[in-house]
């Protein structure tokens, strides 16, 4: 398959059907004088099959969760059910604009109010909005309120930030665009947070943490109530990154552990993964203390009587409620990513009050390739270590796992990027590498509850053949990929975000 940029048929030359409602001229004279073409961009000219065979094409050179096994350690890569997306292609959800009058988008409106309940419920909040559309921009609207929590206390001089230093990117870089400076605490021994560590990091300078739990090393933070206390006493707010909700839904939930806010990432505990940038949504839950500063503004509802003929029939009216003069504000335009609402609201409302299930088997799968990665018989066992390596944290990890490759690149100079780039000519997408920093040569491992046990005895298996095999084939790899090594800092230093020959280069 050529590149489509070089097809420059005749206009309308290949075949298409017959033109859709409008001809040619009706079309020219629908359009404001000044502002017609006086003559043909140079863009390709395709028929249909071309187009649909270079998008085909393009499709097949890309990995995605629908082409292999995608163990992206915290990105929770997980199966995106179909059903979800028939349901969010119904005309009421698909055809509809944000600023059609809510009469005409009560059923959409029900959706969000359910989600932000559904998602309060199972965090322990009181008050959720559905606008931030990553979870990066969660984490900065929730540390926007924190922010204007504290100020509104008289509290502003607050500004200080603590993070591990196991602790997601993302957090940090937040807290720092709200203007915070931040504080790192290295982690325990065994890799959890070290609350003496902590307790020296507090001061009446404290605004807030920020915690992930279970952490990127897929460890339980077994005190973290502890914590919040510390940090509370010290007059702070503790903020839960819910990236990693996918291990404790319907377990415990970060109200329980002290939590005043958290952030969500609807595109990866409700499936829709995301991997590649989008399109995605981060809700952000808070306590009853934040909610006056949330984005504004939020899905609401009041009872009506039942023969009120613009309801929806469930006695209910549907509504955006103004946060009030305290919110922070919009973070959004319209009211966040419906697509990712719609299609999370799906997921959860099939599992009903079996979601817990979900986490349930997300944990069994990550212990399950954890042992069977860890074979102390299998003849490769020397060349990785698994972390924490000792005490109870070596017997059993949470929805994901952290390998080191150290050993192997002592015995023979292959590092955790070549295991990784080796890995895509199996067939898999490589695991997250090199996070978290404080794992040496690290490889991080994400099954997830939708793999099957053939699959990941199948990945294990693998896995294994890449740590025996002659260090050339794995330095050199990959072999089978249509792009092989890039520059990652040359691709990243000089970004080319249009293709070359359309015109469109500067
Ligand atoms: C632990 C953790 N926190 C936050 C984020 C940020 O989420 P998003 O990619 O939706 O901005 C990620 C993303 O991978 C993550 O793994």
């Amino acid at each position: 398959m050529s590149d489509i940029f070089s097809f420059k048929g005749a206009s309308g030359a290949g075949w298409s059907q017959p033109g859709p409602i409008l001809g040619e001229s009706e079309a020219r004279n629908s359009i404001p004088e000044g502002i017609v073409r006086s003559s043909l961009p140079d863009w390709p000219r395709a028929s249909e099959p071309e187009i649909v065979r270079h998008y085909t094409w393009l499709s097949n050179r890309n990995f995605g969760i629908d082409s292999g096994f995608y163990p992206l350690g915290s990105c929770t890569m997980k199966h995106n059910p179909r059903l979800n997306e028939r349901i969010v292609q119904l005309p009421g959800i698909d055809r509809i604009h944000p600023l059609q009058p809510e009469s005409h988008i009560q059923g959409l409106l029900c959706i969000f109010f359910e989600m932000q309940e559904m998602l309060a419920e199972c965090s322990g909040m009181d008050s959720v909005t559905l606008q931030p559309v990553a979870g990066a921009q969660g984490e900065f609207a929730a540390i926007r309120c924190i922010q204007e929590y504290h100020r509104s206390n008289g509290e502003g001089h607050r500004d200080k930030v603590i993070v591990p230093d196991s602790a997601h990117g993302t957090n940090p870089a937040s807290a720092s665009m709200c203007g915070y400076d931040i504080i790192e605490i290295p982690s325990a021994e065994g890799g959890r947070l070290d609350l003496d560590a902590l307790r020296a990091a507090v001061g009446d300078d404290t605004a807030a943490m920020m915690v992930t739990n279970p952490s990127t090393l897929g460890l339980f933070e077994v005190e973290i109530t502890e914590a919040a206390s510390i940090v509370h006493e010290a007059g702070g707010q503790m903020y839960y990154d819910g990236a990693n909700f996918n291990a404790i839904l319907g377990k415990t939930d970060p109200g329980l552990m002290g939590f005043d806010a958290v952030h969500y990432n609807l595109h990866k505990t409700f499936s829709q993964p995301h991997g590649g940038g989008g399109p995605g949504s981060g809700p952000i839950g808070v306590r009853a203390h934040l909610s006056r500063f949330l984005p504004t503004p939020v899905a609401a509802r009041r009872e009506i009587s039942t023969d009120d003929a613009e309801g929806i029939g469930d006695g209910f009216w549907y509504f955006w409620q103004d946060v009030g003069s305290d919110s922070i504000g919009k973070v959004q335009q319209w009211h966040g990513n419906a697509g990712a609402v719609v299609r999370a609201w799906a997921f959860y409302r099939r599992y009903g009050k079996e979601l817990e299930l979900m986490s349930e088997h997300a944990v069994l799968n990550s212990n399950y390739l954890r042992h069977l990665i860890m074979n102390p018989d299998a003849e490769t066992s020397g060349r990785i270590h698994c972390m924490p390596s000792e005490g109870a944290e070596a017997d059993f990890v949470m929805h994901e796992f952290t390998l080191s490759m150290a050993p192997l690149k002592e015995l023979n100079g292959v590092t955790g990027k070549d295991v990784a780039k080796r890995l895509l000519d199996y067939g898999y997408m490589s695991p997250t590498l090199y996070f978290p920093q404080i794992v040496p040569e690290c490889l991080m491992i994400e099954p997830t509850e939708t793999e099957s046990k053939e699959v990941l005895d199948k990945f294990a298996t693998d896995f294994h053949a890449v740590l025996s095999e002659d260090p050339e084939t794995v330095i050199s790899a990959p072999h089978t990929t249509p792009v092989k090594r890039v520059d990652e800092v040359w691709a990243a230093r000089k970004l080319v975000l249009r293709h070359p020959g359309t015109g469109f280069e500067d």
